[in-house]
């Protein structure tokens, strides 16, 4: 651990009390000099740090690698953390280093500068407000359809965020609260001669952003879990929470190729089972009721213009309320 995240790792332990440069300086064996001096380092970079007279303190918990794993019960996902201060996106990152990485590895960014979105679309996260993280997974075995690792992701999000906020999932990778977005999911593939060389389960975690992070837009359709509940969420718990859930759902998976564990999570939670909704591709949109997530993932809907039932599987569908979001 460099000094930085060492004094971040502390700040966030003591979070939200005060402490002392000189006890800090002390506990991290260095001089207040040196302290001093990254402390500033950090504020110029715009972490959320108040530095009052020879106090310091965090206005929000930090992401910490250390942190996460004294919370980890998962052996293998996690067992390698690698945390930046910034990146253009923790996704984009993984894939250029995959061959480097190995199955479990965790990219994580206290900010995201070119943060990715489904469908081309941008996310944001702010320094310090959210999280951005990238899980890398090489499985052993085949998958038979990688879209099936989005529903476990959203599955053990939901595990993760449910004693917090009562959780609700937009299939195919969006995790609601009261039908706001919170969370989102981006599963990316890469090959090599044809070959899968990895998986890339990419989350973004709306955990201590305020109404003023978002721009007027997003308003009704996003929110952040600090909002919700009213103080901020220790990003390392939910993280740790995130891989442990994700862990159990994962092995099981492999070890006997049923989806079902996960996917039950997935329709007990869905916000879009039982509604009618309309199913957007390109310009053209049909209004369908939705049935339920079939065993495959897919998503069953009945469309009301022909009355045709039809499995949904294309990641290209967006998918709407009547003038909203859900
Ligand atoms: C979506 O809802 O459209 C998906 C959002 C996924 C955002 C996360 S943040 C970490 C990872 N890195 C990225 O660039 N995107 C994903």
């Amino acid at each position: 651990m460099n000094l930085n995240h060492s004094i971040i790792h502390t700040l966030t332990k003591y979070y939200p009390e005060s402490l002392k440069i000189s006890s800090l300086a002390i506990a991290l064996n260095s001089s207040e000099k040196l302290i001093y001096t990254n402390l500033q380092r950090l504020k110029k970079q715009r972490f959320p740090v108040i530095i009052s007279g020879n106090s310091i303190r965090l206005t929000l918990p930090l992401l910490s690698s250390l942190s996460i794993k004294q919370e980890l019960a998962a052996k293998k996902l996690g067992e390698k953390i690698t945390l930046f201060d910034s990146l253009n996106s923790t996704n984009s990152y993984a894939k250029e280093h995959l061959h480097d990485l190995s199955h479990g590895g965790l990219i994580l960014a206290h900010e995201q500068t070119v943060g990715k979105g489904r469908l081309g679309r941008v996310w944001s996260s702010p320094i310090g407000k959210s999280i951005s993280m990238s899980l890398i997974l090489k499985p052993k075995n085949h998958i038979r359809d990688v879209s099936l690792l989005t529903q476990l992701t959203a599955a053990a999000l939901t595990e993760a965020l449910k004693d917090k906020v009562e959780v609700q999932i937009k299939w195919p990778n969006d995790v609601l609260v009261n039908k706001k977005k919170v969370a989102g999911i981006l599963t990316e593939t890469e090959f090599s001669g044809g070959k899968l060389s990895g998986i890339v389960i990419g989350v973004g975690i709306n955990t201590n952003l305020e109404y003023s992070d978002f721009p007027d837009e997003l308003h009704n359709k996003a929110d952040s879990i600090r909002e919700i509940i009213g103080h901020p969420v220790d990003p390392n718990e939910l993280i740790a929470d995130f891989l442990n859930h994700f862990e159990a759902l994962y092995d099981r998976f492999i070890q006997t190729g049923d989806a079902n564990p996960f996917l039950a999570i997935c329709r007990d939670h869905s916000v879009l089972i039982g509604r009618e909704m309309w199913i957007e591709e390109n310009s053209n949109r049909r209004k369908a009721f939705i049935e339920t997530i079939d065993k495959n993932g897919a998503l069953v809907v009945t469309f009301l213009d022909t009355n045709q039932t039809e499995a949904i599987t294309s990641t290209h569908f967006s998918i709407r309320g009547e003038d909203s979001y859900v």
